[in-house]
């Protein structure tokens, strides 16, 4: 299979190398959530969660979130962070391109997870969002910008793959998805690479 595989990621929290890791949750996410957009209550998966900075955010506000990873080590990490903070989510070690839901959650968080796999994946991955949420249900997207010397000559280059907003408006057409007029805020993270935050309605 093309991309990073399991070893490569757990390799990565086995050693501590997270350099997509920004030691906070995303202030984008405070964002949505402070304007009443993800409120108490609401079921939110959020697929790759990494360390889970911001299922503990989701958790922190009375949001009933769902972390997914399927790296041993990311799990072990979230569920620490959970339990130092006393707070209460469901974590899932799984491949987010196997995974299925017993019931559609209201919203999904994606943040790096579709620019940690291979875009030969995306069509497979974006189809598993679409199954998971329900309709009228939302996608809280950032998505990463990491154009590089070789992506601009077509290189396939990750990760992060570059999530070029054409590609995104292909992997979520508007026969599927109401997409936000642009511009859409652009965050800086220290991390290096820049994400363009969109909240996407699934229509059907
Ligand atoms: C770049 S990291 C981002 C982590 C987190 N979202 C963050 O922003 O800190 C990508 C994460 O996705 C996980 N991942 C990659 N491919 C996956 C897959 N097919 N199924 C489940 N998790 C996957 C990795 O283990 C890793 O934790």
């Amino acid at each position: 299979m093309a991309g990073p595989t399991i070893d490569f990621w757990q390799s990565r929290f086995d050693s501590g190398n997270l350099p997509w890791d920004r030691d906070v949750s995303n202030p984008q996410l405070k964002q949505w959530i402070d304007a009443g957009m993800i409120h108490p209550g609401t079921s939110v998966l959020v697929p790759g969660c990494g360390r889970g900075w911001e299922v503990a955010t989701l958790a922190a506000h009375g949001i009933k979130a769902t972390g997914v990873d399927y790296a041993p080590g990311a799990i072990a990490a979230c569920q620490a962070m959970l339990q130092s903070e006393g707070l209460d989510a469901e974590l899932i070690e799984a491949d987010v391109l196997n995974l299925q839901l017993a019931s559609p959650v209201d919203a999904v968080y994606e943040q790096t997870c579709l620019c940690a796999l291979h875009p030969d994946r995306w069509r497979a991955y974006a189809d598993q969002l679409h199954s998971w949420i329900r309709p009228g249900g939302q996608l809280f997207a950032l998505f990463v910008q990491a154009v590089s010397e070789e992506s601009a000559q077509g290189f396939v280059k990750g990760p992060p793959y570059h999530c070029d907003i054409h590609a995104m408006r292909a992997l979520f057409p508007s026969q599927y998805w109401e997409w936000p007029a642009p511009p859409y805020p652009r965050l800086s993270p220290k991390t290096g690479f820049d994400e363009l935050a969109a909240v996407l309605t699934r229509k059907r």
